[in-house]
């Protein structure tokens, strides 16, 4: 059988940070409640040159190739961080990127599920045009607002992803598992530039939709716990994949069980130092996994569980290729990550007021990240332009 999936994929997240135990000492608390109690390190600041067109377009950019470019067929990019409510953010990555008129571009959203659904839409699409490529970003700024409960699970960041059937990463099944219940757990009116939750309720959403996708998975059995290499889960902090985890204790065997933790470990590395990118949480755990952890091998099989505020969950699964250590750049990351500039609490609460202009006048940005391709220029009489 044809099998189809993630060629390569790549991520990018702005050049600039603020540490958690600093941003501890400003809010008057105990560090230990960001560092354990929600499992955060650092947590990536956009700059207002790095909005979601541009970091979409820089995780993409180290994927392209003249002959992928002719390749590809649909371009799906998921974002809960839309810069237009009509125009696509596609749009403006697919002239940055240099891509064929001959192809579909949209914007997909739900939450951060928005990223799966994204990745189910190329698959569909590639299994019927197995002559053509996908390829899939997901990009996204996490705001929750100065001095709320969910400050300090903010991020920023993109991933990218080539879907086709030649997946020299991860070959994912046609069957999966999927669950929809209207929510108020997470949400973001049109008119707000920040997201409100209500955090615990959230917690609760997460965790029942895990178990209920699970469950149904047994009974269809997919899950076979003995074969199952890791369980990826959507990170929005550290902790709340470790409770999800901990829900499989009386489910899977101990052998399993301390299998999964382990990898577990594995997965959060990235989302650790970068925390919440919404619709590429879950992908930027995948890759932490893929080029953290040295003991995966070929045929090892993951189960992958996306969740979305809303409420949107799906549970699906791949298996690793041969060489696929040879489309990742474990590199690369890690120094990008090692080489951010930490900004102080003021520098960061600075940053977080800033605002883009909304009244059409000439805005002009100052560049932020000399390493990366692409940035937003500025905006003027209500358009934004992009290099
Ligand atoms: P909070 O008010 O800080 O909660 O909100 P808390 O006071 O209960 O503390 C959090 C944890 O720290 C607790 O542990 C404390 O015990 C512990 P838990 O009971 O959770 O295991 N703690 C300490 N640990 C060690 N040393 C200490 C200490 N002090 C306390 N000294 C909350 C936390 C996550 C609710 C908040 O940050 C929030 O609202 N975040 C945003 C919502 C969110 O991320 N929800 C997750 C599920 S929904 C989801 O994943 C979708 C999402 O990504 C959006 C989308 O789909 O688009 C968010």
């Amino acid at each position: 059988m044809d099998s189809f999936g993630i060629e390569k994929l790549n991520f990018y997240t702005p050049n600039q940070y603020i540490d958690l135990v600093d941003l501890a000492h400003a809010r008057g608390v105990d560090p230990n409640k960001y560092l354990i109690g929600i499992g955060q390190e650092k947590m990536a600041v956009a700059p207002l040159d790095q909005d979601i067109v541009a970091m979409g377009a820089n995780a993409a950019e180290p994927l392209m190739d003249e002959d992928l470019r002719t390749s590809l067929g649909l371009l799906v990019v998921g974002t809960e961080s839309g810069i237009d409510q009509s125009k696509a953010a596609a749009l403006f990555i697919h002239q940055l990127l240099g891509l064929p008129e001959s192809m579909r571009v949209m914007e997909i959203k739900e939450a951060c599920y928005g990223g799966t659904a994204g990745l189910m839409v190329a698959l569909d699409f590639v299994r019927s045009h197995p002559e053509s490529k996908a390829l899939v970003i997901t990009s996204d700024i996490a705001r929750y607002g100065l001095q709320t409960p969910g400050e300090v699970t903010q991020g920023a960041g993109a991933v990218a992803m080539i879907v086709g059937n030649k997946p020299g990463v991860l070959a994912i099944e046609p069957n999966t598992v999927v669950a929809s219940r209207s929510t108020y757990d997470f949400w973001r009116p049109n008119y707000s530039n920040v997201a409100f939750a209500q955090g615990k309720y959230s917690e609760e959403v997460y965790l029942s939709m895990f178990t209920e996708v699970w469950d149904r998975a047994e009974n269809m059995s997919l899950t076979q716990s003995d074969n199952l290499a890791a369980l990826l889960f959507h990170i929005p902090f550290s902790k709340m994949g470790r409770k999800g985890l901990r829900t499989l204790e009386s489910k899977v065997d101990a052998t399993s069980y301390a299998r999964i933790v382990e990898r577990f470990e594995n997965s959060i590395i990235y989302g650790q130092q970068v925390g919440n990118i919404y619709t590429g949480s879950l992908y930027l755990g995948l890759l932490s996994l893929l080029e953290n952890d040295t003991s995966l091998v070929e045929g090892d099989r993951f189960g992958l569980f996306s969740y979305g505020s809303g409420s949107e969950a799906e549970l699906f699964f791949g298996t690793i290729q041969p060489d696929f250590r040879a489309h990742l750049d474990a590199k690369k990351h890690s120094s990008m990550l090692k080489n951010r500039r930490r900004l102080s609490v003021a520098e960061y609460e600075h940053e977080f007021e800033k605002e883009l202009v909304q009244d059409g006048t000439e805005q002009i940005l100052k560049r932020s990240d000399f390493n990366a391709p692409h940035r937003l220029i500025g905006l003027n009489k209500h358009q934004r332009s992009y290099c």
